[in-house]
């Protein structure tokens, strides 16, 4: 089988690397990719939100299974196209993809699907806001504003905050840019990323994972498309993922089923584990960012026959994951000012050890490695247990010399530490 990953971030560097372990796999081709990913597969440059150049590169590589990496394309149909062109493709329908490209839509399915979630309104007047984050305030100020942009944000579009300022400043910012403004109630308790298989009503777990979105250690600073993660996680009881499963996923799914909107690909669901029991975040329509990098790491099965038998309908008969024992960890190294706009064009050395997936990188003319965007490296270290997994990641980053670049250093740490409990 020949697989086309499309997408150029440290994701799709991970899933091409879980691929390649695939006996069943013979090939694979990236668009448009990296520097880390032209060394280990075809790479093509085409506009992937374009649906007609993914078709043709997909028939000109003989892909078998096409698997899209990044929501945009998939918000703008590319799985469709391809589809409809008759090759197997992962990822959702345009339709199905509102999941995550349209918060009002995954607000509307989470409610008929009875799925716990934050309760929320949606603002696109600025004369409502102030009324509206009166109704949001934390009460006694142990809550805060989730301010979000009700589309596709990178993450970036979210401020998360117990100042009525910030919060307000946020909102007029993106109602401003003529963005709708979603404010959500803030969920307590720790966060969990579980990844699900999906085709149709059929629902396949892999290893839940949390990823760190502040900049900062000890969660500070402003919000970023996620600076690290972990997998799997101590302090989770295994009945949690079967209830996540049972309670949200499954629902969901059934509902986008009930819509016509079946689901096939993978479905994210962002949580927070409450007092209540879990809760939803947020869906995703595609795998996570950085998650994956430390997810796929300890995949045991072969990647690309899970991956088409989600494609093409064949899911429930599938023989279910296999996980190795142990933990990953994957730190994000980051460029200078991310997530505000990042200095590129620096060259990085030491980025060819076992571990190093790369995101925002570039050959130069002179063939010199270069940083080309926010996140520039996720470095996945892999261990008997967390605090293995850690050491290994850290001691990767030890030999990594980029300037300017900064990175946390406490991601899996308190969960490490024990310090983590419901
Ligand atoms: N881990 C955050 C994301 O992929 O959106």
């Amino acid at each position: 089988m020949h697989v086309l990953v499309i997408g150029s971030g440290a994701r799709e560097h991970a899933l091409l690397l879980a691929l390649r372990r695939d006996p069943g796999v013979d090939g694979v081709s990236v668009a448009p990719g990296n520097a880390g990913t032209a060394a280990i597969a075809d790479q093509y440059d085409v506009d992937v939100t374009s649906a007609d150049e993914v078709v043709a590169l997909a028939r000109r590589v003989g892909a078998d299974l096409v698997v899209i990496g990044p929501e945009v394309p998939l918000v703008l149909g590319v799985a469709d196209a391809v589809r409809a062109a008759g090759i197997a493709c992962f990822g959702p329908t345009r339709d199905a993809a509102r999941i995550e490209g349209s918060k009002a839509f995954a607000k509307d399915v989470m409610s008929a699907a009875g799925v716990r979630t934050a309760t929320s309104e949606i603002v696109d007047n600025p004369a409502h806001l102030d009324a509206a984050l009166d109704r949001f305030g934390p009460p006694a100020g142990e809550q805060a504003w989730v301010v979000k942009d009700d589309g596709l944000a990178a993450g970036k579009g979210v401020v998360v905050t117990g100042d009525r300022d910030l919060a307000r400043a946020h909102a007029a910012s993106l109602l401003e840019a003529g963005h709708p403004v979603l404010l959500e109630s803030f969920l307590d308790g720790p966060e969990v990323s579980l990844f699900c298989l999906v085709d149709g009503d059929t629902v396949v777990p892999l290893l839940p994972a949390q990823d760190s979105k502040r900049v900062g250690d000890g969660d500070t600073g402003p919000n970023t498309g996620g600076m690290g993660a972990y997998t799997p996680l101590p302090w989770l009881p295994a009945e949690m993922t079967t209830r996540i499963v049972d309670e949200i996923v499954t629902p969901v799914a059934a509902e986008l089923v009930r819509r016509g909107s079946a689901f096939s690909g993978l479905l994210y669901a962002g949580l927070a584990i409450t007092s209540r029991g879990p809760a939803v975040v947020e869906f995703n329509c595609r795998f996570g960012d950085p998650e994956t990098q430390a997810v796929l790491a300890l995949l045991d099965s072969p990647l690309g026959a899970l991956l088409r038998a989600a494609a093409t309908g064949e899911l429930a008969a599938a023989p279910a994951p296999r996980w190795r024992d142990g933990a990953a960890v994957t730190v994000v190294v980051a460029a200078e000012n991310y997530p505000g706009r990042p200095r590129v064009g620096d060259v990085i050395t030491g980025a060819d050890a076992d571990g190093v997936l790369h995101a925002g990188t570039a050959r130069r003319d002179d063939g010199a490695l270069v940083s080309s965007g926010g996140r520039v490296l996720s470095v996945v270290g892999t261990g008997a247990d967390l605090a293995a997994a850690r050491a290994s990641a850290y001691a990767i980053i030890d030999s990594i010399r980029l300037p300017g670049s900064h990175f946390r250093t406490d991601i899996g740490l308190a969960a490490a530490d024990g310090e983590i409990s419901l």
